[in-house]
């Protein structure tokens, strides 16, 4: 059983992994009408990653036999001036994850709580790599200036993404 205080703290990531979600989704259908398919598949599959972060932490407090107290999420932004203003948007949400994440993990800590302290582990090191991947992109992003050509050349890249 977890403590109330991580359970409340646990529902409040899951409704910021849904909000993630949505503004992937939202990102991935502006990219749509920019016909950037690469990016919005991308960016597609970067949603349902982030609904099954949601799942993780919902399954966790059933597990530990919490309460899920679902709230409202809020509406992501609809454009966006360029791919890469969105992708650095993309970068500066995932670095405000991690100080959720890490947020969490010290509550973890201080609550004497390890076995959610080990459950956010796997979220500390996850955001490594979103961070990692997003940042990736948009050094690519920066490097090609305002080639369309090059835009092109991540967009089919991007598209690779299974
Ligand atoms: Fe669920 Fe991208 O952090």
């Amino acid at each position: 059983m977890i403590t109330p205080k991580m359970a409340k703290a646990i529902n409040k990531q899951i409704n910021a992994e849904l909000y993630s979600s949505y503004l992937y989704l939202a990102m991935s259908a502006w990219a749509h009408t920019q016909n950037l398919a690469g990016f919005a598949k991308w960016l597609d599959l970067q949603a349902k990653e982030e609904n099954s972060h949601a799942m993780k932490f919902l399954h966790y407090l059933f597990d530990q036999g919490a309460e899920a107290a679902l709230d409202g999420i809020a509406k992501p932004p609809a454009a966006w001036a360029t791919a890469k203003a969105m992708f650095k948007n993309v970068l500066e949400h995932e670095r405000k994850v991690t100080g959720l994440i890490h947020d969490l993990a010290d509550l973890a800590v201080k609550e004497r709580d390890f076995a959610t302290a080990n459950l956010l582990q796997w979220f500390v090191n996850e955001q490594v790599e979103e961070e990692a991947n997003a940042g990736l992109v948009v050094a690519k992003l920066d490097m090609l200036g305002e080639s369309k050509t090059g835009l092109l050349m991540i967009d089919k890249e991007l598209g690779k993404r299974a």
